[in-house]
């Protein structure tokens, strides 16, 4: 019988590409979104790609009466991959109360049924930005915790400490916290990827969509930055090699190869790129040219950060796989497809 996976959000962006790389690797999937950023119609990418449909229970996950109904339902939930969360930045400043809600309510809850039903294991998205700006690049686990620029931010770092703080109280399941750097890009196969609702926020999806001419042009936020070019510097990670990383995280739960009770990994591919590389990048690819005005610096945006990939690589056995073009290249197919091109 197949182990059955719970993922939460994986309706969304890197929520999909992960249920994908679940159902290839021979897991059943059982999904929870409340669709608050994301379409059912994934689930037809989703088919399509795999030949399986996976289950969609629609609810929100600080609603523990409704999740815990979900687990019931599915009795034998082995492990859940928790994606569930709000994550635009700007937003999180405007209405913190419900980032905080969102995010810390939807982990306590699915924290307190992981114990209740027995389950083994948990995974939990996490970002690069606990580093904030780090002292050291490239930045690896165990460089310090910077005070948090925004809600968004808090909230990922209070969730990692809540989750250390259950684990020393003897949870009855053990964690892998992923710290992801930049993800982006598509499924090579087109069928599935970001879906950002109205303006994007994120470097990638304005790129490709001025790309396809949806926005007249793509502002750079500064060019006075102490980097080589002078904008800032991000560490890109592939989707899918991302997606990838969780199931080699569920495998060893499942496995109990796990050190600690919790453990951190930076996922990232070591390389810093600039927001004017990227766009060279994808120039290069897509044959477009792209319209672009430097303008002023974006608040709250970190000069340069990228990964120090080594304790992923070594202690969890993975690795990013896929260039930069490759990555930009399934990024610019998936607009086209978006675009009926
Ligand atoms: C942000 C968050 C990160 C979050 C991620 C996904 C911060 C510090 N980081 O990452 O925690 O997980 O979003 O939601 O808030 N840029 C432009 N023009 C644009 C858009 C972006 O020049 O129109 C630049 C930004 O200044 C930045 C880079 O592109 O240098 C990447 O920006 P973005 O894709 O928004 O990601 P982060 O800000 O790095």
């Amino acid at each position: 019988m197949k182990d059955l996976i719970l993922v939460t959000g994986g309706t969304g962006y890197i929520g999909s590409h992960t249920t994908v790389e679940l159902i290839e690797a021979g897991y059943d999937v059982v999904i929870v979104d409340n669709l608050s950023n994301s379409d059912a119609k994934v689930l037809d990418g989703i088919e399509k790609i795999t030949g399986v449909r996976p289950d969609l229970e629609i609810l929100d996950c600080a609603d523990y009466e409704a999740m815990k109904a979900v687990f019931v339902k599915y009795k034998n939930i082995k492990a859940a991959i928790h994606f569930a969360a709000s994550k635009a930045v700007g937003e999180s400043v405007q209405k913190p109360l419900l980032y905080y809600r969102n995010n810390l309510g939807s982990l306590i809850t699915m924290l307190t049924l992981m114990s209740e039903f027995k389950c083994k294991g948990f995974v939990f998205s996490s970002s690069c930005t606990v580093y904030g700006q780090p002292d050291v690049l490239p930045v690896d686990e165990n460089a310090p915790i910077k005070p948090a620029i925004s809600p968004y931010g808090n909230t990922k770092q209070i969730a990692e400490e809540i989750i250390r703080d259950n684990a020393h109280a003897g949870a009855s399941f053990n964690t892998v916290i992923l710290r992801y750097f930049n993800p982006i890009g598509a499924h090579p196969s087109a069928v599935i990827g970001e879906l950002p609702l109205g303006v994007p926020q994120n470097l990638i999806p304005y790129v490709t969509q001025t790309g396809a001419g949806i926005r007249p042009k793509l502002n750079v936020f500064g060019n006075d930055y102490n980097t080589p070019d002078g904008s800032c510097i991000r560490d890109y990670i592939n989707v899918v090699d991302l997606a990838k990383a969780h199931v080699i995280a569920v495998k060893r739960l499942l496995e109990e190869k796990n050190k600690k009770n919790v453990e951190i990994f930076n996922l990232g591919t070591g390389r810093g790129l600039s927001v004017l590389e990227i766009i060279n990048v994808f120039e290069k690819v897509s044959g477009v040219k792209l319209n672009f005005e430097i303008v002023g610096r974006r608040e709250g945006d970190i000069e340069q950060v990228w990964a120090n990939p080594e304790y992923a690589n070594n202690v969890l056995g993975w690795k990013s796989e896929t260039t930069v073009e490759d990555t930009l290249l399934s990024a610019w197919k998936w607009q086209q497809r978006l675009s009926g091109k």
